[in-house]
């Protein structure tokens, strides 16, 4: 079967059901997954509830409630359906919108999962929008949703761009008039909300010399080329607002700087996907931007905040994500510092810090993903903090680059081996990964971790660290 076919067959089942229960994830693709099955089901009158979670676990599998609703796991669940299949949940009465790797499991639920359909690129928003077009084909404005959690998912990150299933979504909502993409655009962070050069000095991918980690070094460059980089009244312009010829010579200026350092110039450019009904020098106005405001809800535990934005709420909620961004921002860079002040602890292949309490668990593993540039960045790096509910255990994240991993790494699969061994659960992506591990097996946990990526970066036809 296709995933159309599957998530045709979801929507028939979710529609069949007179109650339905969402249980998502708390980052960006699952808050965006969210929204869209919640105005899905909202507009074909299913009454229904959501519940999020921070990852489907014995702990939290507690707030899966115990009533005769049809529960709809979105981003999660394909990885733990064994505890679906503990609660004693059957198979009618439970489906899966999810793209992790699905475990083999005695009970064969119902998946829509882009994984499984051999989509490596469509994240659970992608999935839950397929589902919702098969609810109903009017349901197509909720493709910015989908674009938000692809994006949001890093789905666009490797090709610089959405491609398959997820960028079809990002075509459909374009042709509705919902989106605009936007080809050979600047493959920077921040394109609707900073300052040009400080959106510069912020992007590490592509690193280049003299403008990234320095400020000053991109307001120089800028100002060299003679651009308008504030408005008549001393505001900084964001990129969005530069004409087509200002971009061009930005763009081609800063292709010469990676020549120059002999840097390949072909993560310079990327496909943004703007909203352009949203407010201008909104974090709503792109989908990493948008995104980012998510997961700074999930992340700091108001998921629900998220959702509302996603909903429409452009007043109350608004206000309380923006005013999460600004803590989520300011606690990330701390984490930053901290990291790199303290210094990490270098392994054959991999570097890794602990951060014992200091940090939410939700946020580690931004933060060691930012500080990476500033690393060795041919080692993956892993952060380890306690986990504040249950302190015997000890979450972990662990994150590396596009480079690392078109060398053969694949930090999902060493997270997963190397947790399962001391009795923990991990999973995630080759590029991001997380688990819970038990505190007392950290040291057996780092080395291990630290020879199974030796092993990848040793498989034949893979470049060594
Ligand atoms: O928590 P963190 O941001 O490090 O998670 C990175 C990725 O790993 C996410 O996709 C998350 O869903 C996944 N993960 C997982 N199992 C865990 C922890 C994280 O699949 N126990």
């Amino acid at each position: 079967m296709s995933l159309r076919d599957d998530a045709r067959e979801v929507a028939r089942v979710i529609l069949s059901h007179h109650e339905v229960t969402v249980i998502s994830h708390i980052d960006a693709d699952g808050i965006a997954g969210e929204s869209i099955l919640a105005q899905a089901l909202s507009r074909a009158e299913v009454p229904h509830k959501s519940v999020f979670v921070r990852q489907l676990e014995p702990l939290t599998m507690r707030q899966v409630p115990d009533d005769d609703s049809l529960k709809v796991f979105c981003d999660l669940g394909a990885g733990q359906q064994n505890l679906l299949l503990e609660r004693g949940l059957s198979r009618e009465e439970v489906v899966i919108i999810d793209h992790h790797v699905s475990q083999p499991c005695g009970r064969d639920y119902l998946q829509a999962n882009s994984l499984l359909s051999g989509h490596g690129k469509l994240s659970a928003a992608g999935v839950a929008y397929l589902v919702a077009r098969e609810m109903d084909g009017g349901n197509a404005d909720l493709s910015r949703l989908a674009v938000v959690g692809n994006v949001g998912d890093m789905m666009a990150r490797e090709d610089c761009g959405l491609t398959g299933p997820a960028r079809e979504i990002a075509i459909e909502g374009a042709e509705a008039g919902w989106i605009e993409i936007v080809p050979r655009d600047l493959n920077c962070y921040g394109i609707s909300t900073r300052p040009l050069h400080v959106c510069l000095a912020y992007n590490d991918d592509p690193y280049i010399p003299g403008i990234s980690n320095n400020a000053g070094g991109a307001l120089r460059f800028l100002q060299r080329l003679g651009v308008e980089l504030q408005t008549p009244d001393k505001r900084w312009r964001v990129w969005e607002e530069f004409s087509p010829d200002e971009k061009r010579l930005v763009t081609s200026s800063l292709a010469q700087q990676l020549i120059a350092c002999g840097e390949p110039t072909d993560r310079l450019f990327c496909e943004s996907y703007l909203f352009p009904a949203e407010a201008e020098r909104t974090p709503l106005r792109n989908a990493q931007e948008f995104a980012t405001l998510l997961n700074a809800c999930g992340r700091w535990t108001r998921p629900r905040v998220g959702g509302a934005i996603c909903r429409g709420d452009r007043g109350e909620a608004f206000r309380e994500a923006e005013h999460m961004l600004s803590n989520h921002r300011a606690v990330i860079r701390e984490l930053l510092e901290y990291i790199l002040d303290t210094g990490v602890r270098e392994l054959s292949h991999i570097q890794y810090i602990h951060v014992g309490d200091r940090y939410p668990d939700t946020i580690v593993g931004i933060g060691a993903g930012m500080a990476l540039s500033r690393l060795n960045m041919d080692k993956p790096i892993l952060i380890m903090v306690v986990q504040p509910e249950d302190t015997s255990l000890t979450k972990v994240s662990m994150r590396t680059t596009e480079r690392v991993v078109s060398r053969g790494i694949d930090l999902q699969q060493a997270l997963t081996v190397a947790s399962a061994e001391v009795g923990g659960a991990g999973g995630g992506h080759r590029i991001a990964a997380g688990a819970y591990i038990p505190r007392e097996s950290e040291d057996t946990f780092v080395e291990r971790v630290n020879q199974l990526i030796g092993e990848q970066f040793a498989r034949p036809g893979q470049g060594h660290c």
